[in-house]
């Protein structure tokens, strides 16, 4: 009986769709290889990959969290944060642009 609801086909889409569903809150589904593409503009300030070459003015991104890198980019476009540069810059980018842009820099190493 189990295995017979397992095979319908709307099953296998339901558990699908609540697992991205569920992804969706707990992890942003950025795309680093997308967020490579965008990422010229940023490694301008914050060194090739997010590894700063001046780590003390322009922290250092490589290797941080994806969660803590989409939360400080939120930050900035919210105004929660400094608006320094970033503020201004995250006003142009998209939730998705945010997340491709943390998964990426997450996946360097520092
Ligand atoms: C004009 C230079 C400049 C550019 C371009 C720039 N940043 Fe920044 N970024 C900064 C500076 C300066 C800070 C530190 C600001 C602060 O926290 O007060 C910062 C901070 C950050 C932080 C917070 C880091 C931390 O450890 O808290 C993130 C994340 C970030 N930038 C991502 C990006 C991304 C993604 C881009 C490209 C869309 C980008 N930055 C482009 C200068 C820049």
């Amino acid at each position: 009986m189990k295995r017979k609801i397992m095979n319908g086909k709307w099953l296998g889409m339901v558990v699908a769709a609540a697992f991205f569903g569920l992804a969706g809150v707990t992890h942003a589904g950025g795309d680093p290889a997308a967020g490579k593409e965008k990422a010229g503009i940023c490694e301008s300030c914050h060194g090739p990959g997010g590894r700063s070459l001046d780590p003390d003015n322009k922290p250092v991104l490589a290797g941080k969290s994806e969660k803590y890198l989409l939360n400080a980019l939120r930050e900035f476009r919210e105004g929660k944060r400094n608006p320094g540069p970033m503020a201004a810059l995250c006003q142009s980018l998209s939730e998705q642009d945010m997340a491709d842009l943390a998964a990426y820099f997450a996946s360097q190493k520092p």
